[in-house]
């Protein structure tokens, strides 16, 4: 089409630069989004606050060789997110394989900024942007301004980005002699209303009004070509679903997505990302506050052939609405500055600016509060729509939706077609006493809406609709949503003699399901096979939260003897807490020996309060048992890591 055709084919960044007459380059490295998100942002402001002319990029999409001859007023800024063990995302391979082989001095006319997005509840916090800073300085780059980090773990992304962009922005007015206007939204699109409809609106499936779009039109009737994965999904038929929890209000939801004919191929441990989409209240409440016609078709035009139309057009408002912008997120301070443009009245411009200005109050008035966008602009103007805000804003600034990533609960030894997963329902009542209604997360909302469809039982009402109320009430029951696998380093050893100790409480059982069921169909295949000892500390509330509280036995009869469950309740009447860190320390006799005996330990689970607890309880264990320092100890279960023997797949 016209937009491709416009588009130059180089891969020479420095050239695609040039022809496009930008002076300033923004970069990033994604794996979920976030780093795109971010410097999305980044580069809208830069180019409006201080009338740069800024081209912005994916790194994948570009060639680094002549990076050296950047003209020397522009300067580069790159977001780095870090993935698995400090690793950079995945398009971003042939970028740290450029920077890591620089030679000494040729990058040395190269100015960047950096920032990078992490988790300082992982090991290798930032891994992959401390790399690249590393690498850069080394090949004789100039860093600009402070390297800047993102903590997801402390949930600090936001104010942290907050701050480095602030000092960065004075050091390039600095450097760069700029003057600053104030900021205005510039588009960079041209968007036009279509009249006509004609076959090519992209509006989703006829069996979900709501697919979310980032690459692709989906239609389900058409074969579906692969490889699947990040910018193409699978639409995959729910075969089967089903409510683990009994007896609580809490709702845990097993989903069975069939992949057979696509070719996707997965492995016992790995990850299968699902593609939400908006609940229909959510929609609808977006849809009112900024007054959209949700059957308005539109059309997007890029102005130059370095930007991207961020996902198939022409569309109607609300296909956009429902499948591609993350309207139901916490918010960031930012969105609410660049909001102040279109603030209907001067009151409400006098709150929107004290609010994007002032961080505890932020915190306090909007992110304690769970509001997103809708329910925070509604807030401030008392109810009264926000008609000034232009679409192009909306579409250009929301963050895009993106796939959840849960650890799949099936074995691809036992289940070749079909991929399990297990989820929490996200579900609560807002813990501030002012605002009404629940906290619903988008994606475990849906898989649970799925299973009462097709179980054909009734919606609590504190659930966010996720079907079209005015169709037939079966919608859902035929469901199928994108997915694809993100392949992980979860993986039981090689050789099935090695002991295996696995530790998952909650949901975190889910990939050691898969396991066991894994050994289980291991087992029936092989005759004379000794498995090792395999235990796993499972730790749930009670009787009631107790997940697959059938299958175990069934599994321990099969493995015959190989195969133990330690199980801790936390709340039990008249009982006292007991946590799966308690139980390995009660077993410590037994899971010594297996450590001594080559034994691979497994955690998934809550990464601050769980994984930090086993990990103490290991200390603690080895500590005693072999009578050495603590810090010694430490030390091993570091080895134990690096050799693979310690793995852990924390959220
Ligand atoms: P809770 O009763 O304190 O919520 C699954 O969610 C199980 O994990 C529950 O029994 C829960 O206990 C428990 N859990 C919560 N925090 C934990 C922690 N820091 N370490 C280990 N288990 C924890």
């Amino acid at each position: 089409d016209d937009i491709m055709a416009s588009n130059s084919d180089s891969r020479d960044v420095v050239q695609v630069l040039r022809e496009n007459n930008k002076n300033y380059l923004v970069l990033f490295a994604s794996q979920t989004g976030t780093a795109e998100d971010y410097a999305k942002k980044f580069a809208k402001e830069l180019a409006s606050k201080f009338s740069l002319k800024v081209m912005c990029g994916d790194i994948e999409q570009y060639d680094f060789e002549n990076i050296n001859e950047l003209p020397d007023n522009v300067f580069v800024t790159l977001f780095i997110s870090t993935y698995g063990e400090g690793d950079f995302p995945d398009g971003a391979v042939q970028f740290e394989d450029f920077i890591s082989n620089a030679s000494e001095g040729s990058l040395d006319t190269l100015k960047f900024s950096l920032f990078g997005l992490g988790n300082s509840t992982y090991e290798f916090y930032n891994g992959a942007a401390r790399k690249a800073l590393d690498y850069l300085k080394a090949a004789g780059a100039t860093l600009v301004g402070d390297f800047g980090q993102g903590d997801d773990g402390a949930g600090t992304t936001d104010e942290d980005y907050m701050t480095w962009k602030g000092n960065t922005f004075e050091t390039l007015k600095d450097k760069l002699h700029l003057d600053e206007h104030e900021q205005k939204f510039e588009p960079s699109f041209v968007l036009k209303k279509l009249e006509s409809i004609d076959d090519n609106v992209a509006v989703g499936e006829p069996s979900l009004h709501y697919l979310p779009c980032n690459k692709l039109t989906y239609n389900s009737e058409k074969v579906q070509v692969g490889p699947f994965d990040l910018s193409q999904p699978f639409i995959a038929p729910v075969v089967k679903t089903y409510e683990l929890f009994k007896n609580t209000d809490r709702n845990c939801i097993h989903t069975e997505f069939d992949v057979s004919g696509s070719n996707i191929k997965y492995s016992t441990g790995d990850h299968l990302a699902v593609w939400p989409s908006n609940a229909t209240e959510k929609v609808d409440q977006f849809l009112k506050v900024f007054n959209l016609d949700p059957g308005m078709i539109f059309d997007l035009k890029p102005l130059d052939s370095t930007i991207k139309v961020p996902f198939p057009t022409p569309t109607t408002v609300g296909a956009a609405v429902r499948q591609y912008l993350e309207i139901s997120g916490p918010i960031s301070r930012q969105i609410f500055g660049q909001l102040v443009q279109f603030a209907p009245n001067q009151d409400i411009k006098q709150k929107l600016i004290d609010l994007s200005t002032d961080r505890d109050q932020f915190a306090i008035e909007i992110t304690a509060k769970y509001f997103d966008l809708a329910d925070a602009l509604l807030r401030l103007s008392e109810g009264k729509p926000w008609s000034t805000v232009p679409l192009e804003f909306l579409v250009e600034t929301i963050p895009h939706l993106q796939p959840r990533y849960y650890s799949i609960s099936s074995s691809s030894l036992s289940e070749k077609q079909t991929i399990h997963i297990t989820s929490v329902v996200e579900n609560f009542p807002n813990p501030s006493s002012d605002v009404e209604g629940n906290v619903t997360g988008v994606t475990t909302n849906l898989l649970r809406n799925i299973q009462l469809a097709q179980n054909k039982q009734e919606t609590k009402d504190s659930m966010p609709v996720h079907y079209n109320l005015n169709g037939p009430r079966d919608l859902l029951a035929g469901f199928k949503l994108p997915v694809h696998v993100r392949r992980s380093t979860f993986r039981l050893p090689s050789n099935p003699a090695t002991p295996v100790i696995m530790v998952g409480p909650g949901t975190g059982v889910a990939p050691f399901r898969g396991f066991v069921r894994e050994r289980v169909k291991f087992l029936e295949k092989q005759e004379n096979i000794k498995l090792g000892k395999h235990i796993l500390f499972y730790g749930s509330r009670n009787q009631d939260d107790f997940l697959y509280q059938d299958e175990w036995p069934e599994y321990s009869k099969k493995l015959d003897g190989a195969f133990e469950m330690i199980v801790a309740h936390s709340r039990l009447p008249n009982a006292k807490k007991v946590y799966v860190q308690d139980k390995l320390l009660e077993r410590e006799d037994e899971v010594f020996d297996m450590i001594n005996n080559g034994a691979f330990i497994y955690i998934c689970g809550d990464a601050k309060g769980m994984a930090q607890g086993v990990h103490t309880s290991l200390v603690d264990i080895l500590t005693r048992k072999k009578a050495i320092a603590k810090e010694d100890a430490a030390e091993i279960i570091k080895m134990l890591k690096t050799t693979g023997r310690y793995q852990e797949d924390v959220w």
